[in-house]
């Protein structure tokens, strides 16, 4: 038995990998373009481990997904890759469509050929279970009900509407041709190896270089938040034992105004390295709102409890301090991404 995961190199996805391998020594192909996110530093633990193979490549080339799929004969595409970042898709939209929903569709036409030709055990229990976000169902009210599964996709961004778009096809390849999918939309994820261009990266290496802390608007725009690894095991839940074309909401049941989370991590920074210069909340600077900035995202997360038993092993303040004590013992990643070094990971590391 084997896996396929896409854009094992990213954020939640080399989270996925790492902790896939705590409880299970299936093993793993890992393709993933090492696009500006992706960074194979966050799996040099799994360098020499069989069980996991690295591919670098795109979810978009065709004739490499045929070959993975047909040398490889995974029982389960779990599909993370995607471009991500809000501010990105405001600026240049075009990668996000062709990654996020070219590439999406890709994907899905290379399992669909794949699991058509499999019998048995082999196709009933074949599963592609699609990666996506709560941005899709658009901006809440302050006093509205949180996200459930039904609610209306109102996507606001190029981001979120790429991600949608690809929602709706998965949906589509389930209805139309019975491809065994499953999807799961889950709220703002915070960790270990999280880029520092998201917000509480980008607070932490930026207090720590003591350089200002740039708030969008009035810092009340509202997220849920849920740690990494909760996410991981969610997806777990649900690759498992989810019903077949359903869709499943992950939170951490834990919404906070960003300002909060900045005023949190600011905190905890001054409790386990303070700043001779000061509280590091004097670092906060409001910069200009991102335009169309949603107000609120919550998260329902009943279904996946009451049907799947799962709910997160983290509250937000185990789950921050773990992530401020991993960025202050790992300085040196942080480093790397931010200078670009990590992007020579590859060549130093497997000889080009
Ligand atoms: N970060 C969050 O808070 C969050 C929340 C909910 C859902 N999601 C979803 O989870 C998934 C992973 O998010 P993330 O934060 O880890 O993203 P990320 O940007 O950190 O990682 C994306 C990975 O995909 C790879 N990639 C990009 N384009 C590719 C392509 N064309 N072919 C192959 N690989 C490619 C990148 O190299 C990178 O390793 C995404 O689908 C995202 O929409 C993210």
């Amino acid at each position: 038995m084997t896996i396929l995961v896409t854009g094992g190199a990213g954020f939640i996805g080399s989270n996925f990998v790492l902790d896939w391998f705590k409880s299970s020594d299936e093993p793993v192909v890992n393709l993933d373009a090492l696009t500006y996110a992706g960074n194979l530093e966050n799996l040099a633990s799994l360098k020499d481990d069989p069980r996991h193979v690295f591919v670098q490549g795109d979810i978009c080339d065709r004739a490499l997904i045929d070959q993975l799929l047909s040398t490889h004969r995974p029982r389960a595409i779990v599909h993370f890759a995607a471009e991500s970042h809000v501010d990105r898709s405001i600026h240049g939209p075009g990668a996000f469509m062709r990654t996020n929903v070219e590439g999406t569709f890709t994907l899905l036409e290379a399992a669909r050929a794949f699991w058509s030709a499999l019998e048995g055990d082999a196709k009933s229990g074949f599963r592609f279970h699609h990666v996506s976000t709560d941005e899709v169902y658009g901006s809440l009210k302050a006093d509205d009900p949180p996200f459930a599964e039904t609610n209306a996709y109102e996507p606001n961004s190029p981001y979120s509407a790429s991600k949608a778009a690809s929602d709706h096809l998965v949906r589509a390849w389930h209805h139309t041709y019975g491809l065994p999918v499953v999807t799961t939309n889950c709220s703002n994820n915070y960790g270990p190896y999280h880029f520092p261009e998201k917000l509480i990266p980008l607070m932490i290496v930026n207090a720590l270089a003591g350089k200002p802390l740039p708030v969008y608007g009035d810092g009340q725009q509202i997220r849920d938040w849920l740690y990494v690894t909760d996410h991981c095991s969610g997806i777990r839940a649900v690759l498992a034992g989810g019903t077949l074309g359903e869709t499943y909401n992950i939170g951490g049941w834990n919404e906070q105004a960003n300002i909060d989370i900045v005023k949190t991590v600011c905190a905890l920074l001054d409790e386990l390295r303070p700043d001779p210069a000061g509280p590091y909340a004097r670092l906060i600077t409001y910069v200009k709102d991102r335009p169309g900035h949603d107000r609120r995202y919550a998260i329902d997360a009943r279904k996946i409890e009451r049907d799947l038993g799962w709910r997160p092993a983290e509250t937000f303040e185990t789950g921050i301090r773990k992530t401020v004590q991993w960025y202050l013992a790992n300085e040196e990643w942080s480093s790397r991404v931010l200078s670009g070094a990590y992007r020579e990971w590859v060549s130093k590391q497997y000889g080009g």
